[in-house]
C-alpha cells in the first residue's frame, strides 16, 4: 500500500511516499526545518506543507519524538512543553484533512529495521536503541512490537540516561568516541540487566559510527548497527499507518 510517511525530529521534518509492502521510498524525500519553537500549531502546518508538496490525498503516518500513547503526547520531551496532552493524530488529521496515524519515532524506525533491515528474521527479544538528540527505543518479541517503551528514560544519577549518553550530549560536551563509548557501555549494561535481550540494534545517526566506540562496549548481548538509518523513520511511520501500531 502507498502511504505518506513523515519523520518528525527536533531539527528537521521529512517525508516521502512509501510502499509499505517493500519498504521502498517511491519519491524523493522532502525535508523542512522544524519550526522554532516547535509548538503544536506550527509543527502541524509544516506537516501540512509536506503533504501539500506531494499533493497527497491518501493515508498518512508520522513518527513523533516524545512519549506517546494511542496518539496522545504524554510529555513534550525534546520538542516543546505545549505538546503535553495533545492528541497528535487528531491535530494532524484536522490540519491536513488526511487520515493520520501517529506513533513514537523510535518505534517507527525500529519497526522498519525489523521488517526490512538488520532485524529481519530475528526472533526472541530484540531491543532497537536509537542514539540521536535523545535515546529512543523499540522493543520486539518474536518480531512483534511492544509499543511506547522509553528506554532512554531509565534513570542515571537522578536524570534520564539520555541526558548522559545521547549523541547530542557527545556533541555538546565534545566527548571523544571512547569516552562516549564508556558512557554507552554503562547504559547498555543497565538495559542488558533489566531485559536480558537476545540482540541490540543501534539506530539513529550514530549507527554508522558504531565502529568508533564498539571497543568500549563489554556487554555479552550481540550488538549490531541498523541498516536503514536515514530512511527508517519515514518507512516505519508509513507502516504504522498501515498496521495501526500504537
Ligand atoms: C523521547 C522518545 C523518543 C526519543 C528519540 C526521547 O527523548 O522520550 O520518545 O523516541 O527521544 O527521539
Amino acid at each position: 500500500m502507498q502511504i505518506l510517511g513523515i519523520d518528525i525530529g527536533g531539527t528537521g521534518i521529512k517525508g516521502a511516499i512509501v510502499d509499505t509492502s517493500t519498504g521502498e521510498l517511491l519519491t524523493e524525500k522532502f525535508r523542512l526545518k522544524t519550526p522554532k519553537p516547535a509548538k503544536p500549531e506550527e509543527v502541524a502546518k509544516t506537516v501540512r506543507q509536506i503533504a501539500d508538496h506531494f499533493n497527497w490525498k491518501g493515508k498518512a503516518g508520522a513518527g513523533f519524538p516524545t512519549p506517546l500513547a494511542h496518539g496522545k503526547c504524554m510529555s513534550g520531551g525534546n520538542l516543546d512543553p505545549d505538546w503535553k496532552g495533545v492528541h497528535v493524530d487528531q491535530l494532524f488529521s484536522k490540519v491536513t484533512g488526511l487520515d493520520f496515524t501517529v506513533i513514537n519515532d523510535a518505534d517507527a524506525a525500529a519497526e522498519a529495521e525489523m521488517h526490512f533491515g538488520a532485524g529481519k528474521d530475528k526472533s526472541g527479544l530484540v531491543a532497537v536503541i536509537t542514539l540521536g538528540t535523545g535515546i529512543g527505543s523499540g522493543l520486539f518479541f518474536n518480531g512483534h512490537l511492544i509499543p511506547n517503551t522509553e528506554l532512554g528514560h531509565v534513570s542515571y544519577k537522578d536524570e534520564a540516561f539520555e541526558k548522559y549518553a545521547a549523541d547530542s550530549i557527545r556533541k555538546k560536551e565534545d566527548l571523544s568516541y571512547s569516552k562516549w563509548g564508556r558512557r554507552l557501555n554503562k547504559y547498555f549494561k543497565h538495559i542488558e540487566l533489566i531485559l536480558s535481550p537476545d540482540l541490540f540494534i543501534i539506530g539513529g545517526g550514530a549507527s554508522s559510527k558504531i565502529h568508533k566506540f564498539k571497543d568500549e562496549i563489554t556487554i555479552n548481548t550481540p550488538i549490531i548497527p541498523a541498516e536503514n538509518q536515514n530512511e527508517a523513520g519515514i518507512i516505519g511511520a508509513a507502516m504504522g499507518a498501515y498496521d495501526g501500531i500504537r
